[in-house]
């Protein structure tokens, strides 16, 4: 099966189960999934039910779409999500955005975990994706181009939507939430970085490090889609030399920020005109 009978096959084994249409694709990160556990959900399904498609390994990541109701709009939420750490494809970590793209959704909200490199930054904060550094990874849009997804070379001029940015904005300053803003930048993982390496990383121009996202974004980019994105700074990025940084501390702060994430990312659902 090449890439795009693979995207539409999974999109027709959805359709076997539910005809809902989204118009907003939620991708929740690391411990930010119980979002989904709180929306009115009209139908459910693990991706493990799905043959071709690939399932998290990773704790912390449930592995379903939840389709349903949020604050007014039709959503399917991604509860977890694949990285390219996990040795999956490229293609494969892309995929679920191309099939929620099949399935009708027009914008596309990301959500993730990640190392604070701005040191005004503290772990906790939430930071609005402004733009993103990619070149640290492999292009998701290597290989044949699908014409009828999208251009051989799509412009990257603004990855992150400015109407969806400033209805994110606006939902921060209606929750009261302090809303960070910067550059987010993606690694492959799964090792954390060295301090050298956040070094470099701030002089390139970034904010956040993580090990999802741009990928996700550029090939939603690339279907026309609009995107959007909060990342939730777990910790201060390569840690510090006395204390090693663990999955379990990205964790337990991404689950203490979690009430914050959730009034924000509701808000700015609410706000946003799709
Ligand atoms: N680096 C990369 N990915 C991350 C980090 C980090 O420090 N924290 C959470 N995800």
């Amino acid at each position: 099966m090449n890439i795009k009978e693979k995207v539409d096959n999974t999109v027709k084994q959805i359709r076997e189960k539910t005809d809902f249409v989204p118009e907003i694709a939620l991708v929740l990160g690391s411990g930010l999934g119980e979002l989904a556990d709180e929306i009115d959900a009209v139908c459910t399904i693990d991706y493990a039910e799905l043959k071709g498609f690939p399932v998290s390994t990773v704790t912390g990541h449930a592995g379903r779409f939840v389709f349903g109701d949020l604050c007014g709009k039709n959503v399917v939420i991604m509860q977890g999500r694949v990285h390219f750490y996990e040795g999956y494809e490229m293609n494969d970590v892309v995929l679920p955005v191309r099939v929620m793209r099949g399935l009708g959704a027009k914008v596309l909200f990301l959500t993730n975990s990640a190392g604070g490199i701005n040191t005004s930054f503290s772990p906790g904060d939430l930071m609005l994706i402004e733009d993103q550094i990619t070149s640290f990874v492999s292009d998701p849009l290597i290989g044949p181009n699908v014409d009828e997804w999208g251009d051989r070379f799509p412009s990257m001029n603004m990855v992150y939507d400015r109407g969806l940015r400033d209805a994110i904005s606006a939902a921060a300053k209606e929750c009261d939430v302090d809303l960070q803003k910067g550059v987010y930048i993606q690694t492959t993982g799964p090792s954390y970085e060295t301090p050298a390496e956040i070094k470099m990383f701030r002089s390139l121009g970034a904010d956040a490090v993580g090990m999802s996202t741009t990928v996700e974004a550029t090939v939603a980019v690339h279907m026309g889609m609009k995107v959007c994105g909060i990342s939730c700074i777990t910790n201060m990025a390569g840690g510090s030399e006395t204390e090693a940084l663990s999955h379990e501390e990205v964790k337990e702060v991404a689950d203490r920020s979690g009430a914050q994430f959730k009034k924000l990312v509701r808000a700015s659902v609410k706000n946003m005109k799709v």
